[in-house]
C-alpha cells in the first residue's frame, strides 16, 4: 500500500506526525509532503525536529517540487491524506489551484476517484471555510475534522490524536487492533443494553 501524506502549516502538525510513525507500523509506503509553515510549526508546537519527522516516512517530496512522482495520475497510489489542513490548503484544493504539490497530489486524487481524506483545522469556521468543505465532501472527499472525542474518556490529548488517527486508517482500509471501538451501552454486569432515565 502506498500513502501520500501531506503536513499543511495549521495547528496540530502533531497529528501528521502521528499518523507518519502508525503507517511506518503498518509498513506502508509513505510520500510525505511538509508545507513551509508546517515546518514552522513542527517546531513551535512539537519536540520533533523536520529531520525527525521526515524520517518517519518512505519518501520526502518538496511542496514546490511539481514534477514529483506524486503529480501525476500515472504514478499509482491507494490514496492521500492532509493532516493538518490549513484553511488556504483548503481553498488550493477546492478550487483546483495547484501551485502547490500538497495542493496537486490532492488535485491528481480527486481525478482519479482515489481516496483523499482532508483533516481542516481551524474554529470558528467561516461560510469560506465551509462552502470549501461542502464543495469537496459532494466531490466524494473525505472531511475529518480532529474533533475532541470523549467516549473513549482520553486521560491525555495523545489518547485523542491517537483516536483521530486510528479513524483514519480506519477510512483507507488498514487493519487496527489497537482502535478503541464503541460497543453500545452495554452493561457489564447483565450484559443486556442500559437506557438512561427512570
Ligand atoms: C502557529 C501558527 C498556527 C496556525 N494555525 C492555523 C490553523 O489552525 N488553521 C489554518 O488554517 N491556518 C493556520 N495558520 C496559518 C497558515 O500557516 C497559513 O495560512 C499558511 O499560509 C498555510 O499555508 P500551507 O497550507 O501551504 O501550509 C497558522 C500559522 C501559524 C504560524
Amino acid at each position: 500500500m502506498r500513502i501520500v501524506v501531506g503536513i499543511s502549516g495549521a495547528s496540530g502538525v502533531g497529528c501528521g506526525i502521528r499518523l507518519l510513525e502508525k503507517l511506518q507500523e503498518k509498513k506502508v509506503e509513505t510520500h510525505l509532503i511538509i508545507s513551509d509553515w508546517a515546518k514552522r510549526n513542527i517546531e513551535m508546537e512539537t519536540d520533533y525536529r523536520v529531520a525527525d519527522v521526515e524520517a518517519l516516512a518512505g519518501y520526502c517530496h518538496n511542496n514546490r517540487d511539481l514534477s514529483a512522482s506524486i503529480a501525476s495520475g500515472s504514478f499509482l497510489t491507494s490514496g492521500m491524506v492532509v493532516i493538518p489542513c490549513s484553511m488556504k490548503s483548503l481553498s488550493a484544493i477546492a478550487n483546483g489551484y495547484a501551485d502547490s504539490l500538497i495542493a496537486r497530489a490532492a488535485d491528481v486524487n480527486i481525478k482519479e476517484q482515489r481516496k483523499l481524506i482532508l483533516v481542516p483545522r481551524e474554529t470558528p469556521l467561516n461560510a469560506l471555510h465551509l462552502e470549501n468543505m461542502l464543495k469537496l465532501a459532494r466531490l466524494g472527499v473525505v472531511v475529518m475534522p480532529p474533533m475532541l472525542t470523549f467516549y473513549h474518556k482520553p486521560a491525555a490529548l495523545i489518547e485523542v490524536v491517537d483516536h483521530l488517527t486510528n479513524r483514519i486508517l480506519d477510512q483507507l482500509g488498514i487493519a487496527n487492533e489497537s482502535a478503541v471501538r464503541w460497543k453500545g451501552c452495554v452493561s457489564r454486569e447483565t450484559n443486556e443494553i442500559e437506557f438512561p432515565g427512570p
